[in-house]
């Protein structure tokens, strides 16, 4: 294992000011989004929209890393470039989502695990070749009457750990990704509650299967309520006990936290970080994005109604923005 290297990449996609583009979509969920937008779903569309960002003006001071899915990095820019070599020529660092999706958790409706162990190694090897730095694995938690039990919550800390651990040894510098979802009826105490658990059973089975930490990076959801829950929290509730249960649940040696933004609105994701990020409350981690929707939303409404550069302007934008939080710098009135 090359430590030092995926130590160096790790702080880099933590960079001051800097953090990460979620553009991993599977071809399903990126299917539904285009054609929720009124767009045909085919590869080349899929294609066109992805590579209209990634040719963004200047968006390298803001992202530091982009996590693509198996067909994008597979894929060309517009003038030829292969994808991965047009981010590596602008600093910026390709990653890929490297589990293949989730399936019921022993025949349960309500809980799910994770799959894509089975040739991992190799698969990792070819996405380093190909350019690929560092990695994610999303592990799904919902929070419903009867779930989540422990032994699913185990389950999946396991396989992230596991994977955590091949990554590693192959160069790529994993995210972690335990997502506590945001739908349901529960409290935000819940969600601390629960996210708790899933954090503290993700970082034993680091420990157990020899997880290096310096060169890792956490993707959790933040702390707030389910969205059918009447009872919101304030944004700074939200930001005070996201960085309590961090606080409690995550070591030290963790370089960066980049959140996922899970279904908040564009400026409740970035009003959130910014919060975070303004506290007095010291904490030994970078405090940053790996937003998928929130960066991308407006971009994507732009794509369908305006022009492409009009979607990277919306794009541009909300990196803005959520680079402006990274300082704790944002303000309502920059919107
Ligand atoms: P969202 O920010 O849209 O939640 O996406 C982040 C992500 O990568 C989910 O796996």
């Amino acid at each position: 294992m090359d430590i030092t290297n995926l130590e160096k990449i790790a702080n880099n996609l933590v960079a001051p000011g800097k953090g990460i583009l979620a553009a991993d979509e599977s071809n399903g969920t990126m299917s539904k989004r285009l054609e929720a937008v009124g767009i045909e779903p085919s590869e080349e569309n899929r294609r066109k929209y992805r590579v209209n960002l990634f040719a963004s003006d200047n968006y390298e001071k803001a992202i530091s890393g982009i996590i693509l899915y198996d067909e994008t990095i597979r894929q060309k820019m517009d003038d030829g470039t292969d994808i991965p070599d047009a981010m590596i020529n602008r600093g910026v660092y390709p990653g890929i989502k490297v589990d293949t999706g989730t399936k019921e958790f022993e025949g349960r409706d309500d809980e799910k695990i994770t799959e894509g162990l089975d040739d991992l190694d190799i698969r990792c090897k070819e996405y380093f070749e190909i350019g690929a730095r560092f990695a994610k694995w999303r592990a799904v938690i919902s929070i419903g009457e009867d779930s989540p039990t422990d032994s699913c919550i185990r389950a999946n800390a396991q396989s992230l750990a596991k994977y955590a651990r091949i990554c590693q040894e192959q160069g790529l510098v994993p995210i972690i990704e335990p997502e506590v979802l945001m739908d349901g009826l529960h409290s935000a105490e819940k969600c601390m509650e629960v996210t708790s658990k899933v954090l503290r059973m993700t970082f034993e089975e680091c420990e157990k299967n020899g997880v290096h930490l310096p060169g890792t990076l956490l993707k959790p959801n933040m702390i707030i309520s389910g969205k059918m829950n009447k009872e919101k929290i304030s944004r700074d509730q939200v930001a005070e006990m996201t960085v309590r249960c961090l606080s409690e649940n995550v070591p030290s040696e963790i370089p960066g936290i980049v959140f996922l933004s899970g279904g908040q609105s564009d400026e409740d994701a970035t009003a959130h970080l910014d919060i975070m990020n303004k506290m007095d409350k010291k904490h030994p981690w970078e405090l940053s994005y790996s937003y998928g929707r929130a960066l991308q939303a407006s971009a994507l409404k732009q794509w369908a109604t305006g022009t492409p550069e009009s979607s990277q302007l919306a794009f541009l934008k909300r990196a803005e923005m959520n680079h402006k939080a990274r300082y704790g710098k944002w303000g309502m009135e920059l919107e």
